[in-house]
This record gives C-alpha cells, sequence and structure tokens, in this order.
C-alpha cells in the first residue's frame, strides 16, 4: 500500500492521539507477571504491542480484550509462565524483543524470539552481552541479530552494569532480568532515558530506586496487580506538533498527550526553531505529566539541535526533518548515530527521500545538515518504516506537487489510522494501491 500526499488544508480541529507504545508493552508484561487483575485504559493497538499481547497469551497469560484500548489481564505471578509451544513473534518491535529477552533469560523454560524482515536485521547484542554477564544464554545469528535462541534454566545474579549506549530498552532488559536475579541490579547510563520501566515497576509494588541516569533494585520481589492508565503517544503527538508548525493558517489542539521529560526533546528543539506551542489543562495520568498541546502556524529557523537533547527525542529525527526541510536556514543534527539500526536507517531514509524531493542534504556517519528549499512532488520509499513514512506525508503537506510514499502498511505498528485522523485535519493524503 501507497500513500499519494499533497498539500491539503490549514490543520484545524481537536484530535485524540492513540495510546504510547512504550508504555502499553510494558504494562502488559508488568500486568502479566503480577498477582492478580490488573486494567489497562488507553492500551495502543498498534501491531507492535498487540504482538506483545499476543506472545503473553502463548506464555499462558489470559488478556481479555472487553472494548478497544482496554486490557483486562490475569496476571500469573512471577513464577507462573509457561513454556511457549513454539517461537514467539515479535513481528517489528524492538520493544518487545529487547525486553522479553531479559525476562525469558530468566525463566526455567527455553524460548526462541523472532520479528519481521526490519527487526531480524537489528542489533541484539547490546541486550543479550550484559545479559550474559548476568548468567543468561542467549544464541543470536552471526551478525548479533534475531531469531534469539533463548537456554532456560539459568541461575541469573545481579550486576552493576554502566550501558555504553544511551538505550532504555537495554535498561529495561537488565531490570526485567533482574527481578529474578540474586542480589541488586544496578544499570547506569551515559544519558537518562525514558524510564516508564523503573516507574511502572514502583507501581506494581517492587522496590526500586531510580534517579535520571540509574536504577536499582533487588531479586526476588514479587509484583503487585495495579489498573495502568496509559497517556497518548508524545511520538505520534510530534507528526501534528510539525504539520502545524509548517502549514500556514493552522491551529491543532492534541489532548492530554504524555509529557515525560525523557520523550519531549523534539517539543524544545521546535519551540527553538520558533515553532508556537502552548500547553494547557496541565494534568497526571498513571503518575505520567500530560497536558493538551496547543500548535498553531509560524515560521521556523534552522538550528544546531543541541546533542544532549538527541535521547530525548530518538524517535523524532524523522519528522524534525520534515520542519527543517521549511525552515529557514540549515539544521544540523549531530550525536545520532543510534538513528541508523532503527526500524530503517533514518538518516539514510530521510536524506534519500528529501533529497528525492528536491532538497539538498548532507550526511554525517552519525546525523546530517538540512538544507531548506522549495519542495517538489516526487516518489519517495518509508523502507518499511512507520515513522518515515507519516514524516514524509508531514513534509508533503508543503510540497509544490505530489508526493508518493511507498510500502505505508507499517504505519499500522504504531499509529493506527494516522491517515484519516490527518486528512480530517486537513492534510491531502489519500491511500493508493
Ligand atoms: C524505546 C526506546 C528507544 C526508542 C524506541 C522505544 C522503549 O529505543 O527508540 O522506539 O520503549 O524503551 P532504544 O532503547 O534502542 O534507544
Amino acid at each position: 500500500m501507497d500513500w499519494v500526499a499533497r498539500a491539503g488544508a490549514p490543520l484545524r480541529g481537536t484530535l485524540a492521539i492513540p495510546g504510547d507504545k512504550s508504555v502499553s508493552h510494558r504494562a502488559v508484561m508488568l500486568a502479566a507477571l503480577a498477582d492478580g487483575v490488573s486494567t489497562i485504559d488507553g492500551f495502543l493497538e498498534g501491531e507492535d504491542t498487540r504482538a506483545t499481547a499476543a506472545i503473553f497469551a502463548r506464555l499462558g497469560v489470559r488478556i481479555e480484550t472487553p472494548s478497544p484500548s482496554r486490557r483486562i489481564v490475569h496476571g500469573v505471578g512471577i513464577d507462573g509462565l509457561r513454556a511457549p509451544d513454539g517461537p514467539l513473534d515479535c513481528g517489528n518491535a524492538g520493544t518487545g524483543m529487547r525486553l522479553l529477552a531479559g525476562l525469558l533469560a530468566a525463566q526455567r523454560f527455553d524460548s526462541v524470539l523472532v520479528g519481521d524482515t526490519s527487526l531480524s536485521k537489528r542489533p541484539m547484542r547490546r541486550v543479550t552481552v550484559p545479559l550474559a554477564r548476568m548468567g543468561a544464554r542467549i544464541d543470536t545469528e552471526e551478525g548479533g541479530t534475531p531469531p534469539l535462541r533463548i537456554h532456560g534454566g539459568q541461575a541469573l545474579v545481579g550486576i552493576d552494569h554502566t550501558l555504553e549506549i544511551a538505550s532504555a530498552q537495554v535498561k529495561s532488559a537488565l531490570l526485567l532480568a533482574g527481578l529474578y536475579a540474586s542480589g541488586d541490579t544496578v544499570v547506569r547510563e551515559p544519558h537518562p532515558t525514558r524510564d516508564y520501566t523503573e516507574r511502572m515497576l514502583a507501581a506494581f509494588g517492587v522496590d526500586i530506586a531510580f534517579a535520571p541516569g540509574i536504577a536499582r533494585l533487588r531479586g526476588g520481589q514479587r509484583l503487585r496487580a495495579t489498573d495502568v492508565a496509559v497517556p497518548a503517544d508524545f511520538s505520534s503527538a510530534a507528526f501534528f506538533l510539525v504539520a502545524a508548525s509548517i502549514v500556514p493558517g493552522s491551529e491543532l489542539r492534541l489532548r492530554q498527550v504524555g509529557l515525560n521529560p525523557r520523550r519531549t526533546g523534539l517539543l524544545q528543539v521546535l519551540r527553538m526553531m520558533g515553532a508556537d506551542i502552548r500547553e494547557e489543562n496541565a494534568g497526571n495520568h498513571g503518575g505520567e505529566p500530560v497536558a493538551d498541546l496547543v500548535v498553531c502556524h509560524a515560521p521556523l529557523r534552522g538550528i544546531e539541535v543541541p546533542e544532549a537533547l538527541v535521547p530525548d527525542m530518538i524517535d523524532e529525527f524523522p519528522v524534525l526533518f520534515a520542519a527543517a526541510a521549511c525552515a529557514d536556514g540549515p539544521t544540523v543534527v549531530r550525536g545520532a548515530a543510534e538513528l541508523r539500526v532503527k526500524e530503517s536507517d533514518r538518516l539514510a531514509s530521510m536524506a534519500a527521500g528529501l533529497c528525492a524531493l528536491g532538497l539538498r542534504i548532507d550526511e554525517t556517519p552519525d546525523g546530517a545538515t538540512i538544507f531548506p528549499g522549495a519542495l517538489q512532488g516526487g516518489a519517495v520509499q518509508s523502507h518499511d518504516d512507520h515513522r518515515i513514512a507519516m514524516a514524509f506525508a508531514v513534509a508533503a503537506q508543503r510540497a509544490a506537487g505530489e508526493v508518493r510514499i511507498r510500502d505505508v502498511a507499517n504505519v499500522a505498528t504504531s499509529f493506527p489510522g494516522f491517515d484519516a485522523l490527518a486528512r480530517g485535519a486537513g492534510f491531502g493524503l489519500d491511500v493508493a494501491s
């Protein structure tokens, strides 16, 4: 499936953005391990998070779906998972696979984690190597890629580990394994990353100490069921923040978006570029800060993106490139080599697509300089990457001609219904086969 995108109307209205992907994955995992029944509200009905829920069903956890975006999870207790009857399919989800690697490494039974073509190319040694230090036995393919063949029945020991790269997924894998390990598990980060695992473990009654850049827990604890309210996903809201900023006459209200400080680097960067974004009706949703984001069109100027903000906006670079394409003056990105190992090589994917639409992009190993200009029509590849597809739908709202975005089915992994929501707000965006 392709999209054909073109300049539409000024973007107007009030939008409800789907639930947070990171929080939804973790909510299913911890609810499954808890003693008792947990309800999850605002669960993301995306392919990634549904794959994680399906895996727990295969591990013997009863999960009901009384209505869309709601799950009732009958926890089996920390030692209650059952051996699966075959490989477990994580789909496109790096978060699902890496967190499950930690959790399954600690079980009595063997398991195998597989993924789709994109996930099957992604690096897994970043989790298997530190987990091996804890006593886990996980085989990868030769290049360190999936499938992950996990040998159960290992006695894990807690470690004090400093991450080489800032990664919430690796941190979370170690903390989940640490629940089963003897002694303390301590994870230190070169730069603080999203702390949903830590916050949610605390909400499920685990005694865990954490502060930005460090987390420590003791093995052998049990989890107590609790209800989880999932906030709207800032990373999904980001497409509309940029779209309304670059389309003249726009004013959008995005309702009750999650504003965890480790996620909102793009908000700071867009404001540095001159964006007009207000926070209203601030509140708290399941322990996470939330607010309505009201965004109006404003002229943007190019900036040097502060390297310190990169981890806080790691998923927002594709749409930042769209903003930078429409700014006044070049935008420089550095210190973002991690983008090369996301669902696609996001530096290369965005550079190739923006070049195809007539812009100049100078790529470096860990970043790029985006030179803005008049976007032309043309055809771009999504590289089967949901965020690349949506970023080009946004950029196309300022293009002089039609932009064909190839292979967009993958958008359903994180943002099912994006095209209908965007069309309703004023986007020029049609499905083409
Ligand atoms: C995520 C962490 C980030 C992010 C991903 C979700 C998480 O990955 O890019 O979309 O939920 O922990 P890394 O941990 O690889 O940086």
